[in-house]
């Protein structure tokens, strides 16, 4: 007969919120399917955004980055909440936390669903679309893990819709030519073949209410979550400045351009700049060249922008990490950056991603 795991409580504090955590799961997997939103990335002890420190009680820490968790501050209690598994009652002091976050959590939960359609955008980007069977509640620039039982992947993939459809999601995913799950999209993964998606996940969601300019910059597959975010803002009827922001190589990189001007005649200022870092001859390209966090200091200074703004950022690391002190000296605050990485896992081939506010 087998018996149900040992049940402890952890207590976080400032807030004082509590929660269960059974033997056998981690601190940060409880917490998202008791709905509570703590700050995350990566989930597998890599990024730290999981950072905490225990106040009290006898955990174990499974396997994770010393880039992440140094031993110095191991040895001070600081434990990653992703990796921490809990063998009597916790008290926890969370480091970093997002009480907007926090007050929109949305459960965890796994969806069954089908593949529905899978289009190419670009040479290397791929539309996905699957139906779910149940509904998926989520924020716009929200991620899922998605699974693919047939061959054992899953990756982490941003909902590229927005959350008014919870049944009918959209993902736009960067092929790479080794990727366990990207490369299935030309195809040996065909429609009606079965997927799972597990979230919602992510702190890089639309923050409503704002009157100040809404900065989106993004590259590659970075697209997807920022169209959620973009399709939302339009449907919410918010009428903000918005400038969008997208890193290509050549002029075959870009996508959606139709679709995005007739989202951008919705909005009463809506400009949306690409840069091509490697513009090829033929493509006879007027718009902005090279880096495209350059394009953003020199854009956002010309602009002039002041009041509530705020930022959204995702695609690969090194943009990510040279456009967050750029956006600061915009003038953004920096609880008003909200970013997707693209992260290395330590045992896949190709990106993941991790979320946070800077
Ligand atoms: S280290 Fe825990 S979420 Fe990345």
């Amino acid at each position: 007969m087998s018996s149900s795991p040992a049940v402890h409580t952890v207590r976080f504090e400032p807030f004082g919120i509590e929660m269960e955590v059974e033997e056998g799961e981690t601190v940060l997997d409880a917490a998202f399917r008791q709905g509570i939103a703590l700050m995350h990335g990566c989930k597998e002890g890599q990024c730290a955004s999981c950072k905490s420190l225990l106040l009290e009680g006898d955990i174990e820490l499974l396997k994770y980055s010393t880039f992440a968790l140094p031993d110095y501050e191991s040895e001070a209690g600081q434990i990653l909440l992703c990796r921490t598994e809990a063998y009597s009652d916790l008290s926890i002091e969370l480091l970093s936390y997002d009480e907007e976050l926090l007050s929109r959590s949305i459960p965890v939960k796994s969806h069954a669903g089908t593949v529905t359609r899978i289009t190419p955008l670009t040479h290397d980007i791929r539309l996905l679309e699957i139906e779910l069977e149940t509904p998926l509640k989520f924020w716009a620039g929200q991620y899922v893990d998605l699974t693919i039982p047939e061959h054992n992947v899953t990756r982490a993939y941003s909902m590229a819709n927005a959350p008014s459809e919870q049944h009918k999601l959209q993902f736009i995913i960067k092929k790479y030519p080794d990727g366990a799950f990207s490369a299935l999209l030309d195809g040996d993964l065909t429609v009606g073949a079965k997927v799972s998606a597990k979230g919602p996940y992510g702190g890089c969601f639309r923050r409503e209410g704002r009157d100040g300019a809404m900065v989106l910059v993004g590259g590659g597959s970075g697209m997807s979550p920022l169209w959620s975010i973009l399709n939302d803002l339009v449907e919410s009827g918010e009428q903000r400045p918005v400038r969008f922001f997208y890193g290509a190589r050549t002029r075959a990189d870009l996508f959606l351009l139709d679709e995005l001007a007739s989202l951008g005649a919705k909005l009463n200022d809506f400009k949306f700049i690409p840069a091509l870092s490697d513009a090829a001859p033929g493509d006879e390209w007027t718009g902005e060249t090279g880096l495209v966090t350059d394009v953003v200091a020199q854009t956002l200074k010309e602009e002039g922008f002041s009041g509530n703004m705020d930022a959204y950022s995702c695609g690969p690391p090194p943009m990510i990490d040279a456009v967050l002190p750029l956006l600061q000296v915009a003038g953004i605050e920096p609880t008003s950056i909200y970013f997707d990485k693209f992260t290395q896992p330590m045992s896949r081939e190709e990106p993941s991603l991790a979320t946070g506010a800077n």
